[in-house]
Parts: structure tokens; sequence; C-alpha cells
């Protein structure tokens, strides 16, 4: 049996309760002081404070880590990601220096159809190696559990290729990951100008297989100008629906075309990005119990303005924070970047911004009864920190200050 002991953490922080938090609850975490954590098999048995240790926890056999006065938090959940893709796009950025704008070179061809082009021609094990890299690096920076979206398929062959590439990465990897079927991320060149005859055919044809092989758990949508509208967009979020497959939206990242009223009318788990979101897509979401997976690094790195987090959590929506990574509008997978981000441009509170990268973010996708919170029967992922306190997490910026990065009970990253 694995056995952990985790003493002299000088504040143990974490929201409480298996559930998404809003309004007022996602700013309530517990705070031990001078407390110890023990883990048998992975799994949480007993949470101390007050300098005392867990019953059991002074055996030979256990694994004692001094976390020296630190900050100890559950792991981070990183809710969003387009992690499995071929090639970068770094010949975008002179293009956008020079004026061009995301939408502009979508509708050129470049955009997520360049890293279709990449996805497609590169092997399965290319890119499970550049995968499994990624993975290993979000891993040292305190990330416990992930989602990955597919969407650079953009045909059964290639999104199929895509899902199944998670898989593997799934069993070997010692993060958690969580699928999510993204086919209908942009119209490929195949179907230009055909878009409902493409949304048909992902309809007809891959989700069927997606669900018969549970290669994802939920299904999302690029619901936007210029890509797929609402009318489209709701027509696969009830089809997967049909198939057990739970919905997500990319909604209203650059325009605002009612894609978080359709998050609110089809009860999608989460809704994501919101920058562009005004009060009745708003309303439409806390009526449907929606997550807001807010993306701060993706504003910035748009130079767009930053989605209206404190009018969300006033409303009572639940709000998480992710990374968005993927290789072009934001090639950053260091989700301590959005926790900053969510401080200073959100003006999100310490307690809030850490609701959002654990509890919220593991809600908005299904695995808030494993993970999320550092509480007896849940998984022992959690993560000491260089800092003191969250307020300091939430400050420094740019370095990795995860120091022992522990999942299930094990050392995984750090030291
Ligand atoms: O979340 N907006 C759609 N999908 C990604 C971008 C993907 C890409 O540019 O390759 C996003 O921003
Ligand atoms: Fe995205």
């Amino acid at each position: 049996m694995e056995k952990l002991l985790v003493y002299n953490i000088g504040t143990l922080q974490t929201p409480v309760g298996s559930c998404k938090h809003g309004g007022g609850a996602q700013g309530e975490n517990s705070k031990i002081k001078n407390a110890a954590l023990y883990a048998e098999n992975g799994i949480i048995k007993a949470i101390t404070g007050d300098g005392r240790l867990p019953q059991g926890a002074d055996g030979a056999d256990v694994v004692k880590i001094d976390a020296q006065g630190a900050l100890v938090t559950p792991g981070l959940v990183d809710a969003h990601t387009h992690l499995v893709f071929g090639g970068w796009r770094q010949g975008e950025i002179p293009l956008k220096l020079r004026g061009a704008t995301y939408l502009d070179i979508l509708r050129a061809g470049g955009g997520i159809l360049d890293t279709v082009r990449h996805t497609r021609e590169e092997s399965r094990e290319q890119l499970l190696e550049k995968s499994r890299g990624f993975l290993d690096e979000m891993l040292s920076l305190g990330v416990t559990t992930a989602e990955i979206k597919s969407g650079y398929g953009l045909d059964k062959e290639n999104e199929l290729k895509q899902l199944s590439i998670t898989r593997q990465l799934q069993a070997e990897h010692p993060m958690d990951l969580v699928s999510t079927f993204l086919g209908a991320h942009a119209i490929p060149d195949e179907y230009k100008g055909r878009a409902d005859e493409y949304i048909d055919m992902l309809i007809s044809q891959v989700l069927p297989q997606v669900a018969e092989e549970k290669l994802a758990e939920f299904c999302d949508v690029f619901c936007e100008d210029s890509v797929f509208d609402v009318e489209q967009s709701r027509r696969i979020l009830l089809a997967a629906q049909k198939l057990g497959l739970r919905s997500k939206i990319h909604a209203d990242e650059i325009e605002e075309i009612g894609g978080a009223q359709l998050a609110g009318e089809v009860q999608a788990v989460s809704a994501e990005h919101l920058i562009a979101t005004g009060e009745k897509g708003m309303e439409a979401m806390a009526k449907g119990g929606v997550i807001a997976a807010l993306l701060p690094q993706t504003s910035f790195y748009l130079g767009k303005t930053f989605a209206p987090a404190r009018r969300m959590i006033e409303l009572g929506i639940p709000v998480a924070l992710a990374s968005d990574f993927n290789p072009g509008s934001c090639p950053s997978l260091n989700l301590q970047l959005s926790i900053s981000l969510g401080y200073l441009r959100y003006r999100m509170l310490p307690e809030e911004v850490l609701t959002a990268v654990t509890i919220n973010a593991a809600a908005a996708i299904g695995r808030e009864h494993l993970v999320g919170t550092l509480e007896e029967g849940k998984q022992a992922d959690l993560v000491i920190w260089n800092a003191p306190d969250m307020e300091t997490l939430c400050y420094r910026f740019g370095s990795n200050l995860a120091r022992t990065v522990i999942k299930k009970g094990v050392v995984a990253a750090g030291k």
C-alpha cells in the first residue's frame, strides 16, 4: 500500500464540496493552518491542523514530505485545451502585426485550417511524442487533470486519430485526461461554403462512432461568426446529447452571435471564452446552470478585452479559468498565467481564483467527485507551492511556482 504524509504545511487552502461554486460561494475556501495531509493508495484519508499529525501517519512505510511552511492547494485542473496538434503557427504573428485579425486569417484558409493540414500529415507517433512532452510540462506547472479537445482532424479518419491519441495518453500518462469531440471546430476546405453538409456528415458518420467507442465524454462547437452559427451549433450539440455526450460551447470568443444563450438553452455543462458576452447571454447561463470557462491568456494573446468575470460572479455563474492551449490563439500551456490574469484583469479574489482552477474546472469536465478539492475520500492530487499564500501565487508572474506536484499520492514532478 502506498502511504504519503505531507506535513508542516503553512496553509492548506481548498474549496470544499464536490460541486461547482457560483456567486459568494466562489470565494469561499477552507484555510487550515499548520496542516498535514495523509493519503493511502492515492486517496486522502485525513487532514489535520494546528501541528497535529493524522493517526497512522508515523509508520516507517509512509513517504513523508516536509512542506516547510508553504502553501498547499489541490492540483490544478485545466478544463480547456487543444493539446494534440501538428505544427505551430508562428508565421501568423507578423500577419497580425500588419493588421490581419484572427478571423481574417481563418477565412483565408490559414489559422485552424493550417493546423489541420499539419495534424493530418503527422504520424500518430509524432503527435503522441509531442503531446507527451506538453503533458509533462503541464504536470511540472501544477496541473494534475486536463481536458483535451479534438478539432484539428475535421474528417472522420483524422478526428478519430486525434481522439484515439488522447485515449492512449489517458492510459499511459499520470495526469487524468478528459476527452472532448470538437469536430465542429472549423469548416474544412473540402466543405467550403457547405457548413450544413459538414455538420450533417459529423452527425451521421463521425459522432456515432465517437459515442460507440466512447472516445469522448463531451461535444463542443466553435459557435462564431464565419464558423458555425447558432442553428448549426444547436444541431450538433443536441445530436451528441442523444448519444450521451454532454455539451460545451466555444461561445462569444470574438463576436456575440448567441452562443451563451444557446449554452443556457441546451444546458451545456460549460460555455467557454465569453469575451464578447452581454447581459442576455449571462442571464441564460445563470438560468441554465452553465459554468463559464474563461480563458484570459487568449484575450491577452488576441489583444481582446477580458470577459466580464465579475459580473458573472455577481449573477451567480460559477467561473472556471483554463489555459486554452493551442497553436493559434494561445500557445501557452501555463495555467499559472491564467491565475495571475484572472486576479489582475478579471479582478477575481485569490480565493475565487483558486475555486476557478480547481473545483469549478473539475465540474466543467465532470470530475468534481474525484478531484478539485482536498477532502477525505478525494484523490490525493496536490501542489506544494513556492509561495506562502494564494495572494503571492496570484501576484507572482512568469515563474513556475510549483515546487512539488503530487498525483494520486505520488510525487509526479518537482522535488
Ligand atoms: O479556443 N476558437 C477556436 N479554437 C481555439 C483556437 C484554435 C486555433 O486557433 O487553432 C480557441 O481559441
Ligand atoms: Fe479553445
